[in-house]
């Protein structure tokens, strides 16, 4: 079946294209995109395309979201393959990639081809695992890039954990680099974040939990970007919440250094002062930080310091939050709420509609080298529908993940993804469009 997409706002910042367009979708690919196709195919092809009516709506490359926990093998109760797919293709987003720290750890090649086959069978978003740099991520033994690579992963990361040994990390920075693999780096000194729970400062006083000191990122991350510039690598910084990161990564890619990085939609939208009301949706790490933070983030979104908005997809079971604070599991599950959130960033003039876009699809898939994030005549026909206006309020019990723990529950947004395409087949579409 063919399809026409027709009278969106097409945005591709890839094409620096900003404007009306129609798409030809045929046999899984973008056959054609042209500002008067809808006029042209009418007569000779009528009956034979479906046209579907966007006026008022954006198109845009496929959102990829490169840093999501599926829980699967091992935690299927938290999420599956299946279900992280849906929550993905429910939240725009076309593709993923899947951090390793199910159980066993993706850290060899079985899993790896486990997780693809799962993907394969939902048949919802692309799934691209990353495995793990070391063994059991325990931070020891480097385990098999190589073979890891062969069997389809797109870059490695002992996410969850940080490579606590620096030697063991120059080791992984040479051999993936060698190897065309992204080296994804959960920054945390954990001799630094000890038995914190949230951020070291007013709250975590006030609220009698131990601190997490914002230099337990930043000792990390400084210490990774001295060792990518001293065997001339490049590293991916993960989930950034300091202001102090945000600093030492701009000016390494200031000294023209390898670096990327990305933050997840929490740590633009809420500060610690939330955490008064002790809700474990809001344990996450690294933990919520205070206002200047949140600011610095913020610039360094503008700026180009971050490339990437990634949500950290964390879902997890009512049996892990449901506890007292210092027990619960961090991690909030994002897939959902993640564009919602990031499309406030456009009417704070934080971002514009491109350089959105541009975080949440070229950019990843230029890190994770994909063939992704840009709407090209034949290319894969991957593709999110968005609808700038649609008001709607967050319902944890619609989510498709089996992770319900959002501390964005019942919260007013403006903005969804309203039809998600893969491959040129819809695999969401929501009720409010009318197909
Ligand atoms: O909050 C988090 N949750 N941070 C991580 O680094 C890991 C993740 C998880 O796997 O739940
Ligand atoms: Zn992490």
């Amino acid at each position: 079946m063919k399809i026409i997409l027709a009278g969106a706002r097409l945005i591709d910042p890839t094409k620096k294209i900003d404007a009306q367009m129609d798409i030809l979708l045929e046999e899984g690919k973008i056959a054609k995109i042209n500002s008067a196709l809808l006029k042209s195919t009418k007569s000779k092809d009528a009956g034979k395309v479906k046209v579907i009516e966007l006026t008022g709506m954006i198109v845009t490359p496929g959102l990829i979201d490169m840093h999501t926990h599926l829980r699967e093998p091992g935690f299927e109760y938290k999420e599956t393959v299946a279900s992280g797919c849906a929550a993905a293709v429910a939240g725009g987003f076309t593709s993923i990639a899947c951090m390793p720290n199910t159980s066993p750890v993706n850290d060899n090649r079985s899993i790896t081809e486990f997780i693809r086959r799962k993907a394969l069978e939902a048949d919802l978003a692309n799934v691209y695992p990353i495995g793990a740099i070391s063994v059991n991520s325990e931070g020891k033994q480097l385990t098999e890039f190589w073979d890891l690579k062969e069997a389809g992963v797109v870059g490695l990361s002992d996410d969850g954990n940080p490579v606590m040994d620096a030697a063991l990390m120059r080791r992984a920075l040479e051999y993936a680099y060698s190897l065309g693999l992204p080296v994804i780096s959960h920054c945390e000194d954990k001799n630094l974040s000890g038995d914190g729970l949230i951020n070291e400062g007013y709250y975590s006083t006030i609220l009698g939990l131990n601190g997490i000191p914002s230099i337990a990122e930043e000792a990390m991350v400084a210490r990774d970007i001295i060792i990518a510039e001293f065997t001339n690598t490049r590293v991916h910084i993960a989930h950034v919440s300091t202001a102090g990161s945000v600093r030492l990564i701009r000016d390494a890619k200031k000294r023209g250094l390898k670096i990327t990085a990305e933050t997840a939609p929490h740590y633009f939208t809420l500060t610690d002062e939330a955490l008064q009301g002790y809700d474990t949706n809001l344990k996450v790490n690294p933990p919520l930080r205070s206002p200047q933070d949140v600011t610095a983030i913020k610039d360094g979104l503008t700026d180009g310091t971050i490339d990437v908005i990634a949500c950290d997809h964390a879902p997890h079971g009512r049996t892990d939050k449901e506890l007292e604070f210092e027990y619960a599991q961090n991690g909030i599950s994002g897939l959902e709420t993640s564009l919602g959130l990031s499309l406030n960033l456009i009417r704070e003039k934080i971002l514009s509609w491109p350089e959105l876009i541009a975080k949440m699809s070229a950019n990843p898939a230029r890190i994770l080298n994909l063939p992704k994030g840009a709407l090209s005549e034949g290319s894969d026909a991957d593709i999110t529908v968005i609808d700038p206006h649609l008001k709607w309020t967050v319902d944890i019990k619609a989510f498709c993940s089996r992770g319900k723990n959002s501390p964005f529950s019942r919260r007013a947004m403006q903005g969804k993804a309203v039809m998600t395409i893969v491959g040129g087949e819809i695999k969401y579409a929501a009720p409010s469009l009318k197909l």
